[in-house]
């Protein structure tokens, strides 16, 4: 099948020009202005802009947690992605505490094969390092392409590992070519808060928030980061969300460290007044949780100044039956919000619609730089020759309002109800085959391609 874009203004992380792009079967052919193809299809992109297909690295799909599974599963949650723009997601592996890396690997394949829509890859989250899974990692990096190990400085009891663990883990992982990606918060302070207040009888979706104070963030942080720079090991911190911890990552770039830095798009637009609606808060009950005004100005600005590198969802939806587990104890509502289908319409919407960033910017964080950091460039996460024809046809002008009734999530709010965006994603494909069209979504379940990444550096 080869398809010809017209006319449409192509935005990468560094390029910004009005041409066409023809693609023949998977892969992206030529690129340039009145290219004389003839293809089977023709597009007119006439004053759309045309992006790379949104990465997604941090999502949650069907993962068990907090005694129920996140209820997107693979299908839906690609699905959904799509809509939205995002052609490639990174899922979480959960290694179970006493089992084998492998183990979960074979779980995580039998719930995604066959089942995703639109394409995929694996972080592994480290929750027993041992002996023995020290000599598995070797083989995920080099057989499995799968080069990202997950920690938590969280989550106490049950996915939580101590430091003795991460600072073996980041010697083998460094030694094999790979990279640590991390929840940083101290858990030991977040467990003794959310004790103190249990006791008290504090038990509202606000002693959530209470109980993850930004010290909590700022201080893991900072250990994480003296940690990957005395053992070397390429590290990222996910869902970063205030200026304490912002500020140690800075810190650390000061002696020449190469530390990367994701937020997420609720962290940028969101903020903690929403726990102040009572048990409506547990909508938004999320680790960390949102922060204050002043901290999505910080991170706005650490965009702007190349130390957040990635705007990520962390998606990790429950419904509200789900999320009603915690009704009489805010320690209990199973974490996470349903974001993977607006984040690159609410980042256009806010951020360059509002003059906050430019589009390459917007790019870069949405599409380059997961592709660069995971090892997935440029097959991935630009517009080049060769590269898959991941694209997304964009109106900059359209409004829509965001709501429950017309998402694609499997969840029963929305977390953005009401909100007015800026900007509409028209059509999207992956890898040669229009995925998404007039509000459609035209590929089938098993579409979805695992992708294998190489091994990463920690610098881009
Ligand atoms: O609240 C969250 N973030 N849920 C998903 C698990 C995690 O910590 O990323
Ligand atoms: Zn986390
Ligand atoms: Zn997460």
């Amino acid at each position: 099948m080869s398809i010809l874009i017209k006319n449409g203004r192509i935005i990468t992380a560094d390029a910004d020009c009005i041409a066409d792009i023809v693609i023949e079967g998977e892969t992206i052919r030529a690129i340039g202005k009145d290219l004389p193809f003839n293809a089977e299809e023709i597009i007119d992109a006439s004053g759309m802009l045309i992006f790379p297909g949104g990465i997604d690295p941090h999502v949650h799909l069907d993962m068990p947690f907090m005694g129920t599974y996140s209820s997107d599963n693979y299908e839906t949650g690609t699905r959904a992605a799509l809509f939205g723009g995002t052609t490639t997601v990174i899922d979480f592996i959960l290694q179970k505490q006493g089992a084998s890396l492998q183990n979960a690997l074979d779980e995580w394949r039998s719930r995604a094969n066959g089942n995703a829509i639109g394409d995929y890859s694996f972080h592994m989250a480290v929750t027993d390092f041992n002996e023995n899974t020290k000599k598995e990692i070797q083989h995920f990096i080099e057989e499995e392409g799968i080069t990202s190990f997950k920690t938590f400085m969280a989550y106490k009891g049950a996915l939580m590992i101590d430091d003795r663990q991460m600072i073996g883990l980041m010697e083998e992982v460094k030694k094999q070519g790979g990279m640590i990606t991390v929840h940083a918060t101290n858990g030991d302070m977040i467990d003794y808060l959310v004790q103190k207040y249990r006791e008290e009888k504090k038990f509202s979706p606000w002693y959530h928030y209470l109980s993850q104070p930004e010290v909590t963030e700022a201080e893991a942080s900072e250990r994480f980061a003296d940690m990957a720079h005395y053992t070397g090991c390429p590290g990222y911190i996910v869902h970063l969300t205030c200026e304490g911890a912002l500020n140690a990552v800075r810190n650390a770039t000061r002696r020449n460290q190469n530390l990367l830095v994701e937020t997420c798009i609720q962290y940028l637009v969101l903020d903690a007044s929403l726990y102040e609606k009572n048990f409506e808060g547990a909508k938004w009950v999320m680790s960390p949780p949102l922060r204050e005004k002043k901290d999505r100005e910080t991170l706005w600005a650490g965009i702007n100044q190349g130390i957040v590198k990635v705007v990520a969802t962390d998606h990790c939806p429950f419904k509200w039956e789900q999320k009603l587990m915690g009704k009489d104890d805010f320690s209990k509502i199973p974490n996470g919000h349903p974001a993977i289908e607006h984040r690159m319409e609410l980042l256009y919407s806010e951020g360059v619609h509002k003059g906050k960033i430019s589009l390459n910017k917007y790019v870069e964080v949405t599409c380059t730089n997961p592709a660069k950091i995971f090892g997935m460039f440029p097959r991935k996460g630009t517009i080049g020759i060769g590269s898959d024809a991941d694209l997304v046809i964009f109106d900059p002008h359209e409004k829509h309002t965001i709501s429950v009734s017309t998402h694609h999530m499997n969840v029963d709010y929305s977390a953005y109800e009401g909100w007015e965006v800026t900007g509409k994603v028209k059509a999207v494909l992956l890898r040669g085959e229009v995925a998404i069209d007039n509000n459609e979504c035209k590929i089938e379940k098993g579409f979805g391609k695992f992708i294998k990444r190489n091994k990463v550096s920690g610098k881009i």
